[in-house]
């Protein structure tokens, strides 16, 4: 009996170690990484935020840039993540800071740094926060219908599933993901949440599928677009963008830049159109870039990325 609680503990121990993240297992590739680089150009010296840590990838090159003297301040809503790419960062001046970028003043207080020479914010999610079933943010895999990138607080996915009035739903549906059949899925929902709560991501997306007409000659998934609105929504993903962008000229010196990656075309318009402000910016990217051929080609993820770079008057 001994011999077997020893080997189940073990078992129990060995998944459990297996499924937390660590630095090595993280498989996140940075988007567009050179050209924030050479646009930005963050300088020996300088204070910088990347308000989206993530896999640490974008950081790393800039904390290593503003070395010596400078210093970076790491931000990520996801608690876990931030702990994991801990020992990327040894040697160089890098302070973490668990919270939402929309407090970017209140860590700035915490850190005592009135302004700062330059900011990232890389939009959206890790590879490796997509690709985790638990964390319910894809339907390749079956999983709890969270979606919640800090899921230290909020309601999650199933949640508004369950209490938003299908009117509700319906707007997320067509607003955040774009989605034609917004109504049809809405009400799909509301019915079938009379029967039982809709809690896995692959009852979802099996629903959603059951709704809408696939497009014939499309290859998405018709769950896409709902996923990516509950995404939105969850997390506020637009809010939070809005807050960070009206915040951003308070925090910035003089010729201090702000490089931006969104992911879609709801994120991107907020960006042009904050950036349009010329008594606050000069913009240093006439278009927004998007990635090389051969960068889309290395990492499929990059597809959809815009980059927007601007400098404080
Ligand atoms: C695309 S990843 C960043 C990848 C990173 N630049 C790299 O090179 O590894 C986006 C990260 O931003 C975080 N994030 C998204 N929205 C956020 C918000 N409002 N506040 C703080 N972190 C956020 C996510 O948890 C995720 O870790």
């Amino acid at each position: 009996v001994r011999f077997l609680i020893d080997a189940i503990l073990e078992s129990i121990l060995t998944e459990f170690l297996r499924s937390r993240m660590t630095s090595n297992s993280l498989r996140h590739v940075s988007v567009l990484l050179e050209e924030i680089l050479q646009i930005a150009d963050p300088r020996s010296g300088e204070t910088w935020i990347d308000a989206t840590c993530g896999a640490g990838g974008h950081a790393r090159r800039i904390a290593e840039r503003v070395a010596p003297n400078g210093q970076l301040i790491a931000i990520d809503q996801d608690a876990e993540i931030l702990a994991a790419v801990a020992d990327r960062f040894e040697g160089l001046a890098v302070r973490r800071y668990h919270a939402n970028f929309d407090q970017l003043s209140a860590v700035l207080e915490v850190a005592e740094i009135d302004k700062v020479d330059g900011l990232l914010a890389d939009l959206g999610f890790c590879s490796d926060q997509m690709d985790a079933a638990s964390r319910g943010l894809s339907f390749q895999q079956d999983g709890p219908l969270d979606m919640r990138l800090d899921q230290s607080q909020g309601a999650t996915a199933a949640d508004l599933l369950a209490r938003e009035e299908e009117e509700e739903l319906a707007r997320i549906f067509k607003e955040y993901g774009e989605e034609r059949f917004a109504r049809k899925v809405a009400r799909r929902i509301a019915e079938q949440r009379e029967i039982e709560p809709i809690l896995t991501t692959h009852q979802l997306a099996n629903l959603v599928r059951r709704s809408v007409p696939r497009d014939s000659g499309s290859r998405i998934d018709p769950a896409t677009r709902v996923f990516q609105g509950l995404r939105i929504a969850v997390n506020d993903e637009l809010g939070c963008l809005e807050r960070l962008l009206a915040e951003l000229p308070r925090r910035l010196k003089a010729n201090g830049r702000v490089a931006i990656i969104s992911f879609h075309s709801l994120e991107d318009r907020l960006v042009k159109q904050a950036f349009q402000n010329q008594d606050i910016w000069e913009t240093l990217t006439r278009k927004p870039i998007v990635p090389s051929d051969d960068e889309m080609r290395q990492n499929p993820r990059s597809r959809s990325a815009k980059l927007r770079i601007a400098k404080r008057k």
